[in-house]
């Protein structure tokens, strides 16, 4: 029960995250959200014609009408409207198509490799280097970053709705998605694509902060783990995931060098605390069914207590 009431709290607090296209937070957003409501007037504007006329030919005055009326009608109403209607759409349509020339260096490159449920993010540095992170995006405010998207195993899609449009995550293809965030604050981004059992928990909070505070989160970031652990050896977890300074083998789970200065377990599955971390440790696919991490009840408690200890530590 403890788990069913951390995830309800999670969902509520998931409410208060902005996963809305309608909040735009972002230069791509705003488009989209100014395209969505023009089109929704418009649709509201051929309803209220389309009404008026219904009215008018069930409680009109019925008179015989002139062939010239007749055919001005069929021409005005059939041909002209909807013509010049949904040419004023391609075009406003057309005007917000990206425009992303190569000569334009984006601000930020983050390579977005999807998984099976969780997503790897790669910080690529001036030098071409790349710090590696999951499952919690930082951005700065106000830059253009570009999104380098690839899949290990199936087709996701990468989609941060208050920040723009989505994109698909294609195994044996790159997809580049750039999109600039205008606001700072804590957004939600989603797997749009059904990928498997999981689906719905492959998610990840989007931080944007300050453009000026991003550079140090970045240097944090690519800093070495602040402790090492023997049990955290021992027991092969670093058979899958590294911790760089620690062991630096293991590339087939989420790299947990900072997992303690995340939010989220499980790529926004739960609130990262110790309760939470004890249970996904004891037995992750009750959780998250089809979870490529395998339970670890078997570990003594005091064992799993200490792994949990020094996880949350590694901030
Ligand atoms: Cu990944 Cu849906």
């Amino acid at each position: 029960m403890p788990l069913l009431g951390s995830g309800l709290c999670l969902m509520l607090a998931g409410c208060a995250y902005n996963q809305s296209a309608l909040h735009p937070a972002g230069r791509d957003a705003e488009q989209l959200s100014g395209l969505t409501w023009f089109m929704f007037a418009g649709a509201v504007v051929v309803w209220a014609i389309l009404m008026g006329v219904t009215v008018y030919a069930v409680l009109g005055r019925k008179r015989p009408r002139t062939e010239k009326f007749a055919d001005a009608f069929i021409i005005g109403g059939g041909v002209a409207f909807p013509t010049i209607g949904l040419a004023i759409l391609l075009i406003y349509g057309l005007s917000l198509l990206p425009n992303w020339t190569s000569a334009v260096e984006p601000a930020l490159r983050v390579h977005v490799r999807a998984e099976q449920y969780w997503w790897r993010f790669g910080y690529e540095l001036p030098d071409g280097s790349v710090i590696e992170t999951a499952n919690e995006l930082h951005l700065p405010n106000d830059a253009t970053a570009e999104f380098v998207l690839t899949s290990t195993d199936v087709i996701h899609s990468f989609w941060i709705p208050a920040l723009g449009g989505k994109m698909d995550a294609i195994p044996g293809r790159t997809n580049v998605l750039r999109l600039t965030p205008l606001k700072v604050g804590t957004y939600r981004g989603v797997c749009a694509e059904f990928c498997g059992p999981s689906h719905t928990f492959m998610a990840f909070p989007v931080v944007v902060q300050d453009a000026a505070e991003f550079p140090a989160w970045l240097a944090a970031e690519g800093a070495p783990a602040v402790a090492g652990s023997d049990l955290f050896v021992s027991t092969g977890c670093g058979a899958c995931h590294t911790v760089r300074g620690v062991t630096e083998n293991g590339k087939v789970g989420p790299d947990l060098t900072h997992f303690g200065s995340r939010s989220t377990i499980g790529a926004a599955t739960l609130p990262n605390n110790r309760d939470n971390l004890l249970a996904w440790l004891a037995n992750p696919q009750s959780i998250k069914p089809g979870a490529g991490m395998p339970g670890y009840a078997s570990l003594p408690e005091a064992d799993r207590a200490a792994l949990a200890d020094y996880l949350m530590g590694l901030r």
